[in-house]
């Protein structure tokens, strides 16, 4: 892997940055300063920053797929649905979902062969920030935005709060931004029917730093060097406080 390329993987800085760093004699492989942009490094080479050890990741792979309506976030279906399966391109590996949209759902799903991270990104004590864009039945009232603000109470408990901010009113339908921080079966919609607005279409927009943007459903892009850093944050975050 290029110096540069390493070094933004590994979360040190943007690309564009770590090339700074390697220019101004910043950087050492091997105890040596190296100042050759494109240098390769490989596992068991030693980088430093500053005179600190930089871990070298393994390489793995970071994508994110715009889920279409209508599919299982699972490799496999015994009742022969359709599944992401079929739409990650086989040049990037067997890589796995992390987290569940439901089959009606659509938007951004992240896939990845590195377990340890998905496993953090998953994990409900942690909770990862998602927003989902939500077709509502009916007019949202301010006092449906408190209970959202409030916490709503579901069968098995009540929510966290959530922050909801409508995007557009009207007196059948609206359409509503909420982002959440847990992960509970269905809670999206439960919230929403819970305050007697049914959800009628529902797209995540934005799974912790990474947005769904252009993509269209049912297509793949690798995760940006940024992406793969705000996740590989997060995740070291979580580890710090177990
Ligand atoms: N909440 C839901 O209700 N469905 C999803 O797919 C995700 C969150």
């Amino acid at each position: 892997m290029r110096l540069q390329k390493f070094l933004a993987h590994a979360g040190v800085t943007s690309r564009r940055k770590a090339e700074e760093l390697i220019a101004a004699g910043r950087v050492r492989v091997n105890r040596r300063i190296v100042r050759t942009l494109g240098t390769g490094v490989a596992a068991g080479d030693r980088v430093e920053v500053d005179g600190k050890q930089v871990e070298i990741p393994a390489d793995f792979t970071y994508a994110v797929l715009h889920k279409p309506q209508k599919v299982m976030t699972t490799l496999r279906d015994p009742e022969g649905r359709r599944t992401v399966a079929e739409m990650i391109p086989k040049a990037l590996g067997r890589l796995v979902p992390v987290g569940r949209l439901d089959y009606d759902t659509s938007g951004v799903l992240l896939l990845t062969d590195d377990g340890d991270l998905a496993h953090v990104l998953t994990h409900p004590r942690f909770g990862v920030e998602k927003t989902y864009r939500a077709l509502v039945r009916g007019r949202l009232e301010a006092a449906d935005m408190r209970a959202f603000l409030a916490g709503i109470r579901l069968e098995e408990g009540k929510t966290q709060p959530a922050k909801v901010r409508v995007v557009r009113s009207g007196a059948q339908y609206s359409e509503v931004d909420i982002t959440i921080h847990e992960g509970r079966n269905r809670q999206v919609r439960r919230m929403f029917e819970a305050t007697e607005h049914p959800v009628v279409a529902l797209s995540r927009l934005k799974f912790g730093p990474i947005s769904l943007g252009e993509l269209p459903p049912g297509h793949v892009r690798e995760a940006t060097d940024r992406e793969v850093s705000a996740l590989r944050n997060i995740a070291r975050n979580t580890q710090d406080d177990d």
